[in-house]
C-alpha cells in the first residue's frame, strides 16, 4: 500500500505533526512543493489555518491533484482553534471527486507557537504527540 504525506506549514507546527505521522508509517513527510506523481492509496494532507482559512498554496496543491491518482485522503491540521482548513480540504476533495477518510486530526495550539505572535512553531506537547500516535494507530488498524 502506498502512503504519502504532504503538508503546508508557515510556522512549523503542521510540519511537526506531519513528521510524527510519517514516523508512525516509516515514511518521509514532504511539503506540498513535492507533487504526487504516482498512484497513492492514502494521501495524508495537512495545513494550518490563517485568517480563518487554509493557505492559498494548499488550495493550489489540491487543485493540481489528479483525482485518478488518489485512493483516499486523510486530512490533518494544526490551528489556533478553528477547523476551517480541514473543512475546506474536504470541500475541495468532494468537488474533485477524491474520497475522504472519516478519520481526521485537528491539533489545537490555542495561543502557543503562532508565528504571527513572534513565537517559534514546531513544538508539539507530549499530549499532542500522543494524540497523533492514537490517530495513526487507529488508521493502521483500519487499513490492515
Ligand atoms: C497569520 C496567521 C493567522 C492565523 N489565523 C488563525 C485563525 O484565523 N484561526 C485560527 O484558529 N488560527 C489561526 N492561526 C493559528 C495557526 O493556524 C496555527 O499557529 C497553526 O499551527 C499554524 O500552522 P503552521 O505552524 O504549520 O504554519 C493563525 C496563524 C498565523 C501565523
Amino acid at each position: 500500500m502506498k502512503i504519502e504525506i504532504r503538508y503546508q506549514s508557515r510556522g512549523g507546527n503542521t510540519k511537526a505533526a506531519a513528521k510524527q505521522i510519517a514516523n508512525e508509517f516509516a515514511i518521509q513527510a514532504q511539503s506540498i512543493e513535492v507533487p504526487i506523481t504516482e498512484y497513492t492509496d492514502i494521501l495524508f494532507l495537512g495545513g494550518g489555518v490563517y485568517e480563518w482559512r487554509m493557505d492559498k498554496t494548499l488550495r493550489e496543491f489540491m487543485n493540481s491533484l489528479d483525482c485518478q491518482k488518489i485512493g483516499q485522503m486523510i486530512c490533518f491540521s494544526t490551528t489556533g482553534y478553528m477547523n476551517s482548513a480541514i473543512e475546506q480540504m474536504k470541500h475541495i476533495a468532494k468537488e474533485k471527486g477524491i474520497a475522504v477518510n472519516h478519520n481526521e486530526l485537528l491539533i489545537k495550539m490555542l495561543l502557543k507557537g503562532h508565528s504571527w505572535l513572534g513565537l517559534e512553531g514546531g513544538h508539539l506537547s507530549d499530549k499532542q504527540m500522543k494524540t497523533i500516535i492514537n490517530f495513526t494507530d487507529k488508521i493502521k488498524k483500519e487499513i490492515q
